[in-house]
């Protein structure tokens, strides 16, 4: 493994912070998970398998029993669940009853899940959100195929609206970018869904100088989504060819980040009448803004030779009226 390809996993890690087994089950479940959902014991029936990193099997006919490992992939982090958008569910209203008995019947795995839109299209109450400019977004991408959902992206169990509400940018960065990394730095997660070749993005992304620091400071959505002004997440993927490669896109006047990174901050600025204001404040990208440090100081420089002119104009006045 490359050590960049490390360090992406090392991120991605971070922020999905797997599961670390306690032995005392009253440690682990909160008393803040019951303000926030009606049920938290049910969900225990499911998440004393899926919220552990082992799993008791029983034989109540022999009465014997095994420890065995729960595979990752299926592991749910309790404190990521019951902090996420839909941190008020119980499992059964999204999945069936009859997960209640293990080993888990052939038929119930193929059942089907409710979509987004399912729940939350034509709702004014999530108006804001745009979910079928959204839909339409994600069905003109390159991600639009078989068994590619919005849930591949949002994980169920633990997405949150992060970029709406992030109060540090770099956090959300990560956050978004982590959505991304869990496939295109997992190459047994992109397997599942294609024959394709390992893509490396390290490798990809070698034209784009001071790799890290780019990724820290823009989501991949910034080169990858077709702007959209409608919602603050654009959604359309484009093919790589369409991807943006020009640095003067960002670093310029008329930065794209304006209209994506930037777009939700830069509008609260723009009522104070300052354009880029964003980028001024916490980022400094090259030719996209002006310094704040050196604007004052040019104003204090013109405001000081005025002043300057117009002291010397006055004793000049006043020693003429005195000869
Ligand atoms: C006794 C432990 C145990 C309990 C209790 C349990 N599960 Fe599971 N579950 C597993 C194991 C182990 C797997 C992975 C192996 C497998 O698929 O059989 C799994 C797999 C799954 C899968 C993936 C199925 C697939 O084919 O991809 C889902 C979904 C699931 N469980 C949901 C639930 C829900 C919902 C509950 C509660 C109603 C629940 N489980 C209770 C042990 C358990
Ligand atoms: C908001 C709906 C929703 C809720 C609530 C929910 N799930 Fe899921 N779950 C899903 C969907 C959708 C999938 C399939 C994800 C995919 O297609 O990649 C899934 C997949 C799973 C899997 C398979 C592994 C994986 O992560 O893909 C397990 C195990 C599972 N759920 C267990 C649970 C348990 C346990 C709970 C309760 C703590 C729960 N789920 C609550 C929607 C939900
Ligand atoms: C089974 C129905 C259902 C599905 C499917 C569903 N949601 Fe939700 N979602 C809800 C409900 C109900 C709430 C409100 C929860 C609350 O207020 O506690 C909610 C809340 C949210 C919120 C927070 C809204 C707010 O303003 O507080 C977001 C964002 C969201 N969902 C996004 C999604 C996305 C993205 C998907 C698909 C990947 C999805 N939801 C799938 C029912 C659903
Ligand atoms: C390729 C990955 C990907 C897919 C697929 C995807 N999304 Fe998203 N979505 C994101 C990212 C990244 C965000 C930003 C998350 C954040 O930080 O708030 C996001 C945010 C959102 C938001 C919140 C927007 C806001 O204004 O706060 C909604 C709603 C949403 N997605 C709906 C959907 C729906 C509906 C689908 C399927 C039709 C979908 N997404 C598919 C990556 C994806
Ligand atoms: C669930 C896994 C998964 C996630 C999450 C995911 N991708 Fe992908 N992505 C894929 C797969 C699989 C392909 C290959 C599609 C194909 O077969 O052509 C792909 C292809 C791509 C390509 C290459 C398209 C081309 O022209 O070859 C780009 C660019 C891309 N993804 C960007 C993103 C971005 C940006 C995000 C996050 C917003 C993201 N992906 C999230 C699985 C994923
Ligand atoms: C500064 C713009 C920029 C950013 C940020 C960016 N990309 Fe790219 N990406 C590109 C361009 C341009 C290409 C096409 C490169 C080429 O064809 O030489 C590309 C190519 C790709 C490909 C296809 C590679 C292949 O060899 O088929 C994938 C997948 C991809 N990017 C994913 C991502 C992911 C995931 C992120 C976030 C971690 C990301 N990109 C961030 C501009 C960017
Ligand atoms: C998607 C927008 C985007 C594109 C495209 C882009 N950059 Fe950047 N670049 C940024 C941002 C934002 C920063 C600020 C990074 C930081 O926080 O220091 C940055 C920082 C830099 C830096 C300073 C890095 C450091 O060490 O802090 C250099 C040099 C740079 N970019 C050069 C380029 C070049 C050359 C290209 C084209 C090949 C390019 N950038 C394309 C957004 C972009």
């Amino acid at each position: 493994m490359t050590k960049p390809i490390r360090f992406f996993l090392i991120l991605l890690l971070a922020a999905t912070s797997t599961l670390i087994a306690q032995s005392d089950d009253s440690l682990k479940i909160k008393s803040s998970y019951f303000e926030v959902n009606d049920f938290v014991e049910d969900n225990e029936a499911c998440l004393k398998c899926h919220g552990e990193e082992k799993y008791l099997i029983e034989d109540p006919n022999s009465g014997r029993s095994i420890t065995n490992h729960m595979c990752p992939d299926r592991t749910i982090d309790r404190d990521a669940f019951y902090s996420s958008v839909h941190k008020a569910f119980s499992c059964t209203d999204c999945h069936s009853y009859d997960f209640m008995t293990f080993p888990h019947p052939l038929e119930v795995r193929f059942e089907e899940h409710f979509m987004c839109l399912d729940c939350h299209g034509y709702d004014e109450s999530f108006a804001q959100y745009h979910f079928e400019d959204i839909e339409m977004e994600f069905q003109k991408s390159i991600h639009n195929m078989e068994d590619f959902s919005c849930w591949k992206c949002h994980d169920p169990h633990s997405y949150k609206a992060f970029m709406r509400n992030a109060e540090d940018l770099t956090e959300a960065i990560l956050y978004d970018n982590n959505m991304c990394l869990k496939c295109h730095a997992n190459f047994s997660r992109f397997t599942l869904l294609t024959d394709r070749e390992e893509i490396n993005v390290v490798k990809s992304h070698e034209w784009l100088p001071n790799q890290t620091a780019h990724f820290k400071s823009v989501r991949c959505i910034e080169c990858h989504t077709a702007i959209s002004d409608s919602i603050l997440i654009p959604h359309q993927i484009m093919p790589k060819a369409d991807a943006v490669k020009r640095c003067t896109e960002c670093h310029s006047r008329d930065s794209r980040l304006m209209h994506t990174l930037y777009k939700f901050q830069s509008k609260e600025e723009r009522k104070g009448g300052f354009v880029n204001g964003v980028i001024m404040t916490d980022y400094f990208v090259i030719g996209a803004n002006k310094s704040p440090f050196l604007d004052k100081l040019s104003f204090l420089i013109l405001a000081g030779t005025l002043l300057g002119i117009a002291f010397h104009t006055f004793l000049r006045i006043r020693n003429k009226k005195t000869k």
